[in-house]
């Protein structure tokens, strides 16, 4: 669980770079409509999150460094027993304070005349441009308020900056709190992999396995997906982002899986796959262990000091190899990763941060070299090989098939720890798994 004296941490982190003379201004995320009145499921905007836990909707964070009468104000809706009848409970601006710590909170309706007020005599304000468009706006409006009145005497601010950056950097790196619960996100979805496997035979649905996942992810304490599952029998498969997850699943087909629960919005990103029918041909055995060999190997140079690329570095070459081998590509193994031979077949790249979103902020880039892993950071490691029916010049034996093994890795001290790993990836213990 993440505390709440771990939230206060974080926004004394972010206020310490900051400085005083500053100010941080952050929105929630907005209710987006699904159908005429009726919305979306509320996700809180993963930044706003990460520095208040505060879960609802039209609040505005505000942080002021050195202000006597607190730094960490709360514009939010107020109390109305009309409303909280219709659409649930309102912590009120009384919630904000005993429930999540704020100093200070006032309604949000009252935004207009109060936020210029506390911007007044700041001279940086910290802010997400662009990434909500009417709020830029609003900004600049209260900016304006505040240099009209210079003539009598009001300091508007000077300079903005982006607040993304700096709380980019901080998410980047996982406190232990953050793996625990990572690590139990991991957890619960490894269980609904194990529970597809099991569920899996010849002529049920992908639909079937999807619901099967949600229940198990629900069930265990993750009422939501990280993002949308895919479940992709036989050659939907080489479909990227297959989400449709209503096709019958074929006697002789793999079934590919990536699923992953949110916890206290956390995610976790895993992929198996795993035969139909239990147990895997010969011709989807060497696919198979090609891509295992590049997620094992790949895994192994997770470690503090090396590139975030690194393991992509080396999934490549082994894919590539692997490719070789298998007579698909022909050539020499360094000119044909030079050339990117092998991108018809592995066309992604081998991982992504992962934490609050599943693809999680962080730069990937420093200076003008690929970032260095340090400890705290998390990330996935997902090669695969994807041979679509048709596919020109392919031999008709590897048409439909497409694999990918994905794990989620932390980077330690002095190396890293698999969290994903309660769901073998092991093809005779998938196997046997399937088998009981
Ligand atoms: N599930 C999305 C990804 O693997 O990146
Ligand atoms: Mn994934
Ligand atoms: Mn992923």
């Amino acid at each position: 669980m993440i505390t709440r004296a771990e939230f206060a941490h974080r926004r004394r982190a972010l206020m310490d770079i900051m400085g005083n003379n500053s100010i941080a201004i952050l929105p929630s995320a907005k209710e987006n409509v699904r159908s005429r009145d009726t919305h979306f499921r509320f996700r809180q905007d993963s930044d706003f999150h990460y520095l208040t836990g505060f879960p609802e909707p039209e609040a505005v964070l505000v942080l002021l460094p050195g202000r006597e009468h607190g730094e960490y104000v709360m514009f939010c809706r107020e109390k109305d027993p009309h409303m909280e009848t219709w659409h649930g409970r309102r912590e009120g601006q009384e919630g904000a304070k005993k429930h999540f710590g704020c100093n200070d909170a006032f309604p949000i309706d009252d935004i207009d005349e109060i936020l210029p007020g506390l911007m007044e005599g700041r001279e940086r304000i910290y802010y997400e441009f662009g990434n909500h468009p009417e709020f830029d706006s609003d900004i600049m409006t209260w900016v304006n308020i505040l240099r009209a009145q210079v003539k009598k005497g009001a300091h508007p601010p000077g300079e903005l900056i982006d607040l993304s950056h700096l709380l980019h950097d901080m998410r980047l790196i996982k406190s232990k709190a953050e793996i625990r619960v990572m690590h139990k996100a991991a957890d619960i979805s490894s269980e609904a992999h194990i529970a597809a496997m099991k569920l899996c035979q010849p002529g049920i649905n992908e639909l079937r396995i999807e619901s099967e996942i949600k229940y198990q992810f629900a069930n265990q304490g993750a009422r939501h997906e990280a993002y949308s599952s895919i479940v992709a029998g036989g050659s939907n498969a080489c479909i990227l982002h297959y989400v449709e997850n209503d096709a019958l699943l074929n006697d002789g087909d793999l079934l590919m899986i990536d699923a992953g629960a949110e916890l206290e919005g956390y995610a976790a990103d895993i992929s198996r796959t795993f035969p139909v029918n239990g147990q895997f041909s010969e011709v989807q055995r060497t696919v198979y262990d090609c891509v295992l060999k590049a997620n094992i190997e790949a895994i192994k140079v997770v470690k503090p000091g090396n590139a975030w690329s690194a393991p992509h570095d080396v999934a490549v070459r082994i894919l590539t190899q692997g490719l070789i081998d298998l007579k698909i590509l022909k050539g020499e193994l360094e000119t044909l990763v030079e050339t990117e031979a092998y991108k018809p077949f592995y066309m992604h790249k081998t991982g992504h941060w992962l934490g609050l979103d599943v693809h999680d902020v962080g730069d990937y880039i420093e200076g003008n070299e690929p970032k260095r892993l340090s400890e705290g950071m998390v990330l996935t490691v997902e090669p695969g090989l994807y041979f679509p029916p048709k596919t020109k010049g392919l031999d008709k034996k590897w048409w439909g098939i497409g694999v990918r093994i994905e794990d989620d890795v932390v980077v330690t001290a002095k190396g890293h720890k698999v969290i994903s790993n309660k769901v073998t990836k092991d093809p005779e213990e998938i196997e046997s798994l399937m088998r009981h």
